[in-house]
């Protein structure tokens, strides 16, 4: 009786102690900053202001897993296509036909429309990715922020448009892009 009464009692013990232990090391780990930072959705609108030449090149990241909200449809396409035209196109191109490079960008701009390597464009990236450089620009090369221009879905539409630049698009849209229509 005596032993199992000694036993049980140096459980207790124990256990107080792994508890206090326990406490300890959570309160350590959130009041020194060991639990992982929580990476903000969006640069706050100051900082993007501030310093958009400055980011660094992971600060694309927790943006390139971005997912579209909404998929891809004529309409899309369309919208997309008329904000290029009159955005992008001067710089990057159309199908069928190449910008002049600019001469306030380096390096040039790459024609969106024409195939590098295996795929047509920027159409081998991750919307999410294509989605993150309009929005914030590409630093030191002259490739704008568009991120106070456009709305997050203009940048979408453009986005899925790029994306979709190696296949056969509907004609109304390549209508647009080619300023035909
Ligand atoms: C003043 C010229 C200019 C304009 C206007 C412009 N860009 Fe760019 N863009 C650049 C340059 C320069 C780069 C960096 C070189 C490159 O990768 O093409 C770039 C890069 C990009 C990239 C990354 C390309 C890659 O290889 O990963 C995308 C995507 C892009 N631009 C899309 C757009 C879209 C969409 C618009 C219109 C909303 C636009 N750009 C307007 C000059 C321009």
């Amino acid at each position: 009786m005596a032993r199992k009464k000694g036993s049980s009692g140096g459980f207790g013990w124990g256990f107080l102690l792994g508890l206090v232990v326990t406490a300890a090391g959570a309160f350590a780990y959130f009041k020194f900053g060991m639990a992982p930072a929580r990476v903000p959705e969006k640069p706050i609108p100051f900082e993007r202001a501030a310093a958009p030449a400055a980011l660094p090149p992971t600060a694309h990241t927790d943006v390139a897993i971005r997912t579209a909200p909404f998929g891809t449809s004529e309409d899309v396409f369309e919208a997309g296509a008329h904000i290029y035209k009159l955005r992008c196109a001067s710089c990057h191109g159309t199908p069928g036909h190449d910008a002049a490079p600019a001469r306030s960008t380096s390096p040039a701009a790459r024609q969106l429309w024409k195939r590098h390597g295996g795929a047509v464009g920027v159409s081998g990236q991750e919307p999410g990715l294509i989605y993150a450089k309009i929005a914030d620009g590409v630093p030191h090369s002259g490739m704008p922020a568009y991120a106070s221009q456009l709305s997050e879905t203009q940048i979408w539409q453009v986005s899925l448009l790029l994306k979709s630049a190696g296949q056969q698009l509907p004609d109304p849209v390549i209508g647009i892009l080619k300023g035909s229509k």
